[in-house]
């Protein structure tokens, strides 16, 4: 190896190592990068000194199955993160992310998942974080600075409208172009924009006919030339096996077909050669795709690669406490009679812990899918509670019965619903990759758990933990308390426990509108709709731009719980809402100032979120939609005054006529609350272009 080859030289400007080694690499060297030399790896080039490139699954940590059977950090879910609204966490978690994949001998993660979640029902909405692009787009954004401040790549993944799992392999998503631009695109839109991703992995489904990895327009014309996104495209683990060939998945954009093993064998060597020869392809579209690739290998310092051998544990107390955090700011506190939480030890003598999720340990090989984390431990509910107890009271004892207890914690939910082959093979409900939901509630079993359980103790607590809006109208008025924890993680036990004896006050928000019944939901209106027909293999996005909240305020439905929505242990109080101007031209930005009070008795964060509603459009739009969010932590009595910067990407939509984002001159109303559903606070501004 001629170490003089300017590429091997990490001081010159990357852009000219990528058209050095272009130069240095024959054809057969190239066309050997195009597909994974296994499930996790490329092909290494000996001759250039070029390691295999290494990727592990996401999102909620270093998945088991892809890092040598590692057992690594289990963060709570995605959605979970997403109801933290909090973006520095989003940061620490993304950076601890990079340094474990970093760890285990990995140069990619394939993190975050950022799919809309577009039906309560999707049963990988455990995985993404949000209806709304902005709050999607700004936390995972910071996910994406997190990990490749480790110089590791990030994957946002799956692009595009993979909201769904029914067939999703073969699906064709019908989405008008408004629609596709306004919600979809937007999200990754944001990503890039903020965060510049290295890597992004294509989608299984059809969109409009068209196979996404195949797609033209969907990698090249959007991904490409509309968002200027720089880094490589991946296929999702074999999506390139439907499509009509490597020809189309190179001329889209496709710089690697995933994996390299039986499933998938579409940009094979042979496959490739052939198409060169046929002339459906040329060296230069070969060049292209791999350009991407080249430029991810240099920015992840893929050759002055020293990877030692991979670590098969991590298990380290400061990313458990990050991860800890993560679930603490993320439980939502969905109802509190009569201030029944927090739970006083010194008032109570007995507690019975129980139901089928108390026990559960989340984190077993497949279990849910591709996004299965071990950690080298697991807090379950039950015995973070009962630590909790034992460190902090000695006269309070733990009994198996309600009856007994002056106070229960019943833990339902769902699960992943076993195994990933089990899932596919019997169809076994729960938030999983490879199938959706079927019913918006609980198990009936569990709906008669809480009743029985209520008739025997009415002072009972409800924790939740699942991955996606559940019904509770069938029982939500009979209980006293509902605390929502997600799939909270290794150290979800803790966190729990620290929430419901008052050490902190719950600060979650719903990433997410709760519908009374799946009948309003937007999604939901047909079968079409959702799961899609079938047998046409079409699945109608036809609720156009009106996704979650934005449907619910345009038809004027009541939500369950509303978008935004989450109590505290404390109360705020927001007043003076102040704008820097309030004629604002062109790209100059503003500033929108609120101050915010905490004017309860516990301490506690409270998430101040704006939104604009466009007074006079020429189209129709969303009566408001969320521009920006902060998070705000106060001690009783503190006041601060929150701040948030915004220019004129706040005003625009997508015009069709134009094919692009607009924005129009006009009057613009900011609400700013604390719910899609709470907005106290509103003022008029006026925009000129
Ligand atoms: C999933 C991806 C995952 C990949 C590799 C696919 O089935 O859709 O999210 O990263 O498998 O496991």
């Amino acid at each position: 190896m001629d170490k003089n080859n300017k590429y091997l030289n990490p001081d010159l400007p990357i852009e000219s190592r990528i058209e050095d080694l272009l130069k240095v690499m024959t054809l057969n060297e190239k066309i050997s990068l195009l597909r994974g030399k296994d499930f996790w790896t490329t092909n290494p080039i000996q001759r250039l000194g070029i390691p295999s490139f290494g990727m592990t699954d996401g999102p909620l940590g270093v998945a088991w199955h892809s890092s040598h059977r590692g057992k690594h950090t289990r963060f709570p879910a995605t959605i979970a993160l997403a109801a933290t609204w909090n973006k520095t966490l989003a940061y620490e978690m993304g950076k601890i992310l990079g340094k474990e994949t970093k760890a285990a001998g990995r140069h990619q993660i394939l993190a975050p998942g950022v799919n809309i979640i577009r039906s309560p029902l999707c049963g990988r909405n455990f995985e993404y974080l949000s209806e709304d692009p902005i709050l999607s787009s700004d936390l995972s954004s910071e996910l994406v600075k997190g990990i490749q401040s480790e110089n590791i790549a990030a994957c946002v993944k799956h692009f595009i409208t993979n909201n769904s799992e029914t067939k999703r392999m073969k699906i064709s998503t019908e989405i008008e172009e408004r629609a596709l631009q306004e919600i979809y695109v937007k999200n990754f839109k944001k990503i890039i924009e903020k965060s510049d991703p290295w890597g992004l992995m294509c989608c299984y489904n059809r969109v409009n006919g068209t196979y996404g990895a195949e797609n033209e327009y969907i990698l090249r014309d959007i991904l490409r030339t509309q968002l200027g996104f720089t880094g490589h495209v991946t296929t999702d683990w074999g999506a390139a096996r439907k499509t009509s060939g490597a020809a189309a998945c190179i001329k889209a954009g496709v710089s690697l077909e995933m994996p390299g093993f039986l499933l998938s064998r579409t940009m094979t060597p042979r496959k490739v050669r052939k198409a060169l020869q046929k002339g459906e392809i040329a060296e230069e579209d070969i060049d292209y795709v791999l350009k991407p690739m080249l430029r991810t290998f240099l920015r992840v310092e893929l050759f002055q690669d020293v990877t030692n051998a991979p670590r098969k544990v991590t298990d380290n107390f400061e990313h458990q406490q990050v991860a800890q955090q993560v679930a603490e700011e993320s439980m939502v506190l969905l109802k509190n009679e009569a201030q029944i939480l927090p739970i006083k030890l010194s008032e109570i003598t007995k507690i019975a812990i129980i139901g089928p999720n108390a026990h559960k340990k989340f984190g077993k090989p497949y279990h849910g899918g591709s996004s299965a984390v071990i950690p080298p431990q697991f807090n379950t509910p039950y015995e973070g509670i009962k630590r909790y107890v034992e460190e902090n009271a000695e006269n309070v004892e733990i009994v198996d019965y309600p009856e007994l207890a002056d106070v229960t914690f019943l833990i339902v939910g769902l699960d992943h619903g076993g195994s990933f082959l089990k899932t596919f093979l019997f169809n076994v409900e729960g938030d999983t990759e490879g199938s959706d939901r079927t019913q918006y509630g609980l198990p009936t079993k569990q709906i008669q758990l809480i009743q029985h359980t209520l008739a025997e103790n009415p002072n009972t607590v409800l924790i939740l933990i699942a991955g996606s809006p559940i019904d509770c109208t069938e029982w939500y008025d009979d209980v006293p308390a509902i605390l929502n924890a997600w799939y909270p993680g290794m150290m979800g036990g803790n966190a729990l426990a620290r929430l419901l004896f008052g050490d902190i006050s719950p600060s979650g928000k719903l990433p997410v509108t709760y519908p009374k019944t799946l009948q309003d939901h937007p999604a939901h209106k047909s079968k079409k709709r959702f799961p899609g027909d079938l047998k046409q293999l079409k699945i109608y996005f036809e609720e156009g731009i009106y996704v979650g909240y934005r449907y619910f305020d345009k038809q004027q439905i009541e939500p369950f719980f509303p978008f935004g929505f989450g109590l505290s242990y404390t109360r705020f109080d927001l007043t003076n809402i102040q704008v820097d101007k309030k004629d604002i031209k062109g790209h100059e930005s503003f500033k929108i100032s609120v101050d915010v009070k905490n004017i309860g008795v516990y301490s506690g964060a409270e998430v101040v979120q704006v939104y604009i509603g466009d007074d006079d459009c020429s189209v129709d739009r969303p009566p408001r939609e969320l521009q920006s969010f902060e998070k705000v932590f106060l001690r009783p009595a503190e006041t601060k005054t929150v701040s948030i910067t915004l220019d004129n990407s706040a005003f625009e939509f997508y015009s069709e006529k134009e094919k692009n984002f607009i924005s129009e001159s006009g009057s613009f109303t900011i609400w700013v609350g604390t719910s899609s559903r709470d907005l106290p606070l509103s003022i008029k501004i006026n925009y000129v272009i």
